[in-house]
C-alpha cells in the first residue's frame, strides 16, 4: 500500500514539475501560450463534463447521437477481439456507446488528468465487470509505445470529442502518425471532429450564456496559483474565445483586464491591459482536409458518418 502512494506522490511531483516548466516558457515567450493539455486537472475535467451539457455545446450531443446510430457498424469494421485503445478518455462516456457494441479483448484509455481518470476507472470497473480495463495516464502526444496487450487482437484507436482540433495541422498530423504507429498495420482509429460551420453557431459553442467555458479557461489561473503558489487575481483576467476563420479555428485566451504584475513559481511576470495569453485551439474541418490530414500521416478515411445537418463527423481511418 505505502509503495502504492509513494508511487502516486511520485507521479504527482513529475506532473507538477512538467507544468512549472511549460508555464514558466510559455509566460516568458512572446505570443504567449500555455499548451491546452494543462487546462484538465480535476477541476478543469469536471468543467469539461459541464461543457458538454451545454445547450449551445453541440458537440458533444452530435457526435453521441452519430456514434449510438454507427456503433454496431464500427464493430462490424473492427471485427472481434479487439483492444480499444482511446486517446484523451476523459469520463469514458462515449466510449461505453462502443464497449457495449464490440467485442473487445481489451479498453485501454489514455488520459493525462489522473484524478479523473481514476474515478472513471472505478466507475466503469462496476459497470463493466468482466471488461478487461488497462488506463494510462500520460500525455498521448510523448507516448514511446503502448503496455502488452493481448497479442493476437487487432488494435481499434478512438479519438473522440474533437481533440484532434485541439492541435496544430502539423501536431495533428504527427498525433497521427503516432497513432498508426502505436496501433500497428491491422490498426485502424475512429477519428471524431467538428466540421466547419457558420461561425455564429462557433462562437456561441465556446462563449456560453453559463459562463462554464470561462470557467473552464479561468480554471488553468486558480491551477497556476494552488500547484505553483502564483498570484493570478481571477477576477483581474477574462475568456476570450473568437472564431479565426483565415486559419479555420477557434482561439481561446485569458485576457488581461488591467496592467498588473503576477508572480508563479516565484518569477514576476508583468502584464499590459488587454494582453493575451492563449490557451486553446479548436480547428475546425471539412471533409477533403480531414482526408488530407489522414493521408500525410499514411492513414485512409474508409467510411464517414454525419449529422443531418452535418455538424460533426466521424472517420474510419485505416492505414493506408
Ligand atoms: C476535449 S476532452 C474529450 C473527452 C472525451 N474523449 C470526450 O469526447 O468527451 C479531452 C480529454 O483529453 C485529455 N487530454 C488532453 N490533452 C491530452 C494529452 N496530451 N494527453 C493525454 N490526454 C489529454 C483531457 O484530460 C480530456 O479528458
Amino acid at each position: 500500500m505505502n509503495g502504492v502512494v509513494l508511487e502516486l506522490d511520485h507521479a504527482q511531483s513529475a506532473d507538477r514539475e512538467q507544468f512549472q516548466r511549460a508555464v514558466l516558457a510559455g509566460l516568458s515567450r512572446r505570443p504567449r501560450a500555455i499548451p491546452a493539455r494543462f487546462l484538465y486537472d480535476a477541476r478543469g475535467s469536471a468543467l469539461f463534463d459541464e461543457i458538454c451539457k451545454l445547450p449551445e455545446y453541440y458537440l458533444t450531443g452530435t457526435e453521441t447521437d452519430i456514434l449510438r446510430a454507427h456503433a454496431g457498424e464500427i464493430a462490424s469494421f473492427a471485427g472481434p477481439n479487439c483492444a480499444l485503445i482511446e486517446f484523451g478518455s476523459g469520463s469514458s462516456v462515449k466510449s461505453r456507446l462502443l464497449l457495449d457494441a464490440m467485442d473487445l479483448a481489451v479498453y485501454a484509455p489514455i488520459d493525462i488528468s489522473r484524478e479523473h481518470l481514476d474515478g472513471s476507472m472505478a466507475r466503469l470497473r462496476r459497470d463493466y465487470p468482466s471488461l478487461a480495463i488497462e488506463p494510462i495516464c500520460d500525455d498521448y502526444m510523448a507516448l514511446a509505445d503502448l503496455p502488452p496487450l493481448p497479442a493476437s487482437s487487432r488494435r481499434l484507436g478512438f479519438f473522440p470529442g474533437s481533440s484532434i482540433g485541439n492541435l496544430e495541422p502539423h501536431e495533428a498530423i504527427a498525433f497521427l502518425g503516432k497513432a498508426k504507429q502505436l496501433l500497428g498495420p491491422r490498426g485502424a482509429l475512429v477519428l471524431g471532429a467538428d466540421l466547419k460551420k457558420d461561425p455564429a453557431r462557433l462562437h456561441a459553442a465556446y462563449n456560453d450564456s453559463a459562463g462554464v467555458t470561462a470557467a473552464f479557461t479561468l480554471n488553468l489561473l486558480r491551477r497556476m496559483n494552488r500547484e505553483l503558489g502564483a498570484t493570478f487575481d481571477l477576477d483581474a483576467f477574462a475568456h476570450e474565445a473568437f472564431y479565426n476563420p483565415v486559419d479555420g479555428r477557434i482561439e481561446i485566451y485569458f485576457r488581461s483586464l488591467a496592467e498588473q504584475s503576477v508572480t508563479v513559481a516565484g518569477r514576476s511576470f508583468a502584464f499590459v491591459e488587454g494582453e493575451r495569453v492563449h490557451t486553446e485551439y479548436s480547428y475546425k474541418y471539412d471533409i477533403p482536409q480531414l482526408e488530407t490530414l489522414g493521408r500525410t500521416a499514411g492513414l485512409q478515411v474508409t467510411r464517414i458518418w454525419t449529422d443531418p445537418d452535418r455538424l460533426f463527423a466521424v472517420v474510419y481511418l485505416a492505414s493506408a
